[in-house]
């Protein structure tokens, strides 16, 4: 049986116990050491493994998952050689155990730099996963489209994290089907780069420093900057909005969010395997409610199920529209495919999404909107 390995982190400190069911938490180890927090006293370790992963198509792999364990803040502030060096020990602890495929989840493809000197170095093909959760992401925005009753064509679409491997493979999908399109990030040189050659597509364009600026006016928005903190709050959300937040840990406060009744915002990038039950062990912070996995998990597996064994999503940009159309016709023939819509813990009914739609179409005509910033 074919086998794949996942590496993962911690977003919160109690995230492996209180989720993923596993046999030692990340605040059992801190405390074992003396509650000191310092990652030298801690050593990536296998998390769990999945014994038997079966397809649509009746096939089945395995998979092991180890986590590094560093928090956000650390993969932030650590030099980069330590943090890379952790990851690095993951995968050979998955090598051994033998992965075929390697998937990085969260903060440890950011460290890897999307995986690519990672991969040649280790000689084990690493894959990101990021252009299967940007397709979902893309995905869940169109769905939300159209159980909104918004119009595509005359949205104006705000991606936060615009120039990330996510954001920016949003972005070009985007600029091809809406009215304007705001994009954000911190670094002006990127951004204006990028802004160059979305002008090309038939969106205007309009670049931005700060998320609450971008999303100002936004019909949509994707989120995928990987910030440490929430970068978007609610009360600049446009009436009638939807916000997909593909980001982890989260760009947009959950509870806040949900406290807003007109507005749709959803957790992105989620995917909803064939036998859910396979994986219930390991659901790494994805709603415990929920059935779903992270994008980055499932494009993982997708490869495995067919016996892609290559560095698919690797390097920083270069996701294109083939690509993912081509990892999501691989997914769904594996039986993976969209999540419904979650928010947090809330997994929405279509009574939700009905609630919502009129909420949404009241306060678009109502016209409430007040400039809060
Ligand atoms: N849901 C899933 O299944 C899934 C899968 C993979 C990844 N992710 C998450 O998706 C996010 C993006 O991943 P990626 O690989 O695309 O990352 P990336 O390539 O490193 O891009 C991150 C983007 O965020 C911006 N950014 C960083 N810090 C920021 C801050 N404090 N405020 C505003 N913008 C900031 C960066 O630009 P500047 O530095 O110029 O601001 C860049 O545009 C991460 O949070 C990651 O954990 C989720």
């Amino acid at each position: 049986m074919d086998r794949f390995g996942f590496v993962i982190h911690p977003f919160v400190a109690k995230t492996s116990r209180s989720v993923a069911g596993c046999r030692e938490s990340f605040d059992d180890i801190i405390s074992r050491s003396g509650g000191e927090f310092m990652p030298k006293a801690r050593l990536p370790y296998t998390l769990c493994s999945f014994e038997r992963v079966r397809s649509r198509e009746g096939l089945a792999i395995s998979g092991v998952c180890a986590a590094v364990p560093l928090m956000p803040i650390e993969f932030d502030s650590l030099d980069r050689e330590v943090a890379l060096g952790f990851v690095e020990q993951a995968i050979t602890l998955l090598a051994k155990k033998g992965a075929r495929i390697v998937g990085l989840g969260g903060f440890t493809s950011i460290a890897a730099d999307e995986g690519t000197a990672l991969s040649k170095k280790l000689g084990v093909p690493l894959t990101s996963g990021n252009t299967l959760t940007a397709a979902l992401a893309l995905e869940g925005i169109y769905r939300a489209v159209y159980e909104l009753d918004m119009s595509l064509l005359n949205a104006t679409a705000a991606i936060v994290g615009a120039t990330g491997d996510i954001g920016s493979a949003c972005a070009r999908a985007l600029s091809k089907n809406v009215k304007k399109l705001n994009i954000a990030a911190r670094n002006d040189k990127r951004l204006e780069s990028l802004a160059l050659e979305l002008r090309r597509g038939k969106a205007a364009v309009e670049t931005f420093r700060y998320a609450k600026d971008a999303i100002h006016g936004a019909d949509i928005v994707i989120s995928a900057a990987s910030a440490l903190n929430t970068v978007i709050n609610p009360v600049h959300l446009k009436p009638g909005a939807i916000v997909c937040d593909v980001a982890l840990p989260a760009n947009i406060g959950r509870e806040l969010a949900r406290a807003r009744d007109d507005i749709l915002v959803f957790d992105g990038g989620l995917a909803e395997i064939h036998h859910p039950e396979d994986v219930r062990n390991g659901r790494f912070g994805a709603s415990v409610h929920s059935n779903s996995v992270f994008g980055c998990l499932a494009e993982t597996m997708a490869l495995t199920f067919e016996g892609r064994f290559e560095p698919y999503s690797a390097g920083r940009g270069r996701i294109t529209e083939e690509k993912m159309a081509q990892i999501k016709a691989i997914a769904k023939k594996h039986g993976i495919m969209l999540a419904d819509f979650s928010c947090g813990e809330k997994r929405f009914t279509a009574a939700d999404i009905k609630r919502i739609r009129e909420n949404a179409l009241k306060a678009r005509n109502e016209c409430y909107y007040v400039d809060s910033r």
